[in-house]
């Protein structure tokens, strides 16, 4: 009578099998006929019950992670990890990918986050940076000969936390040399597929996946990794609605845009607001929102009715492609790129609340060409979209050469899952030259960029093969793939 939950017993007896079988239990078909048993442990009752619904909260499962362990569906997740990185092991020996380990205790690895430093018992007053990444340090192994590098690494970076960034995460990270970017996409697209169906028992098909530009990514979706499970593409308005009503927040506007939301036109007065209050809210910061209702007889009403013409109507109609019970919701705003990253949000809304985010659906896409430099209002500065050492488009170098900093793009490439950006990775500078006047244009100066990376900048004369890779995410990976809310 002594037994309670989480016990740890040792019993001897005769295994038989049951009259009445439960199916739900991996060993419900058999029972054990007790002769003996010993209690080797006993246990105080669990603070929450180990099941795969546990009535645990996040808090309670983390100070007894050991105890949250225990249950199926944490148990399961470790699994999968595990043939995860068994499985990416197998597939890149195949391909004669070497696996180095890279060191830990190093100089700072720049990847845009703030580095955790580690004080240096022997050299008084200096620290060590841990890797934001081994990007420096691949490189050099590319300098090395090591011709195809893999590593499965923890990274660390001191940013601020969501449900998709941690602290400290592991990549797959990778490098080639002698290769262009079609070489570094066709084969990681390959890996990705090898995984999905090994890992997860997902087909992703013979297709190759779409590889959106940068640009067009932003103009179509706001997003650099846009969900691609649903449509509700932007269409821009400035020919439509700038200068043709009496509107002023439209007139005075350098983007205006909508989207189009399938059979939501009965959304009331109460719906429209909350909606409003959503791209109001500081994380959005959008001024106000504007919408049309298009009726089942298939007439307009909108919220600008009074500045607008019906023929100005019809025309909005006519441009977003919408279907009487269709509703359009539209931002506009002085920014272009901050308005289309508002009204991301809200598609990324619209699509949750029509169900339009299935997750049970993968869609993978590559996003290519990001621009070189992105500058930074608090700071008043460039700096790097990816890292220093990506290289430029052949087509830009030119201006890139001639001094201009803006619209610079680069041989980028990013993995997107379901809006999740999973990987990303680029061609490398391998002319010391041109990476001395990357960090130029990044406003370090001779001294500091000789400081810091010196020692890079030193490899790469002698004889540095053009070379190019890139890291995926694999706590972010598996979270899109297992459908949990948070790594
Ligand atoms: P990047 O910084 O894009 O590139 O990182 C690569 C991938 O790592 C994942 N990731 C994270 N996952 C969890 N928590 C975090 N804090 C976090 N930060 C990044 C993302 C991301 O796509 N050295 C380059 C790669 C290269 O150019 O080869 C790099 O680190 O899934």
């Amino acid at each position: 009578n002594k037994l309670g939950r989480e016990y740890v017993i040792q019993i001897e007896g005769f295994v038989s099998e049951r009259f009445s079988k439960n199916d739900k239990m991996p060993t419900g078909d058999i029972e054990i006929l007790v002769d003996t048993l010993n209690v080797l442990n006993e246990s105080l009752t669990p603070p929450f019950t180990i099941e795969d619904n546990t009535d645990g909260g996040d808090d309670l499962r983390m100070k007894y992670r050991y105890l949250d362990i225990r249950r199926d569906a944490v148990r399961s997740n470790l699994e999968l990890r595990h043939k995860m990185t068994l499985e990416i092991r197998r597939y890149l020996d195949s391909l004669g990918f070497l696996e180095v380990e890279t060191p830990a205790l190093i100089g700072s690895t720049p990847e845009g986050a703030r580095d955790f430093i580690v004080p240096s018992r022997m050299n008084p007053g200096q620290f060590y940076a841990l890797p934001q990444s081994p990007q420096t340090l691949k490189q050099l192994l590319m300098v090395g000969g090591v011709d195809r590098y893999f590593q499965i690494v923890k990274c660390f970076r001191d940013e601020d936390l969501r449900a998709d960034r941690q602290p400290e995460f592991t990549q797959i990270d990778c490098e080639m040399s002698f290769v262009e970017q079609d070489d570094i996409i066709n084969t990681f697209e390959g890996m990705a597929k090898y995984l999905f169906k090994t890992v997860r028992g997902v087909e992703l098909g013979e297709e190759p996946f779409l590889r959106l530009p940068w640009i067009e990514a932003m103009k179509r979706f706001g997003s650099d990794k846009p969900d691609m499970r649903f449509g509700m593409e932007f269409v821009e308005l400035m020919d439509i609605l700038k200068g043709s009503g009496g509107f002023s927040v439209f007139d005075e506007a350098e983007y205006i845009g909508g989207i189009c939301v399938p059979g939501c036109s009965d959304y009331t007065r109460k719906q429209l607001d909350e909606l409003t209050n959503f791209v109001k809210s500081p994380q959005i910061g959008a001024k106000g929102l504007v919408y049309a209702k298009i009726n089942e007889d298939g007439t307009i009403k909108s919220s600008v009715d009074k500045f607008y013409s019906a023929d100005v109507l019809k025309k909005l109609q006519d441009a977003m492609r919408a279907n009487p019970k269709d509703l359009i919701l539209i931002l506009s705003g002085s920014n272009a790129m901050k308005t289309r990253k508002q009204l991301c949000e809200l598609r990324l809304l619209m699509g949750e609340r029509l169900g339009l985010r299935d997750h049970n659906k993968f869609a993978l896409l590559w996003v290519v060409d990001f621009p070189m430099f992105d500058y930074d209002e608090e700071e008043q500065r460039y700096k790097a979209e990816h890292h220093p050492f990506t290289s430029i488009k052949a087509e830009d170098l030119d201006k890139f050469l001639a001094g201009q900093t803006e619209d610079i793009r680069t041989n980028t490439y990013d993995l997107v899952l379901n809006g999740s950006e999973i990987g990303g990775g680029s061609i490398r500078i391998f002319n010391p030259q041109i990476q001395s006047m990357v960090f130029d244009r990044l406003g370090l100066s001779q001294e500091e960029a000789k400081a810091k990376f010196g020692f890079f900048i030193d490899a790469f004369k002698y004889g540095a093969p053009p070379h190019g890779g890139l890291a995926f995410g694999i706590d972010r990976w598996l979270m899109v793939m297992l459908k949990e809310e948070s790594i």
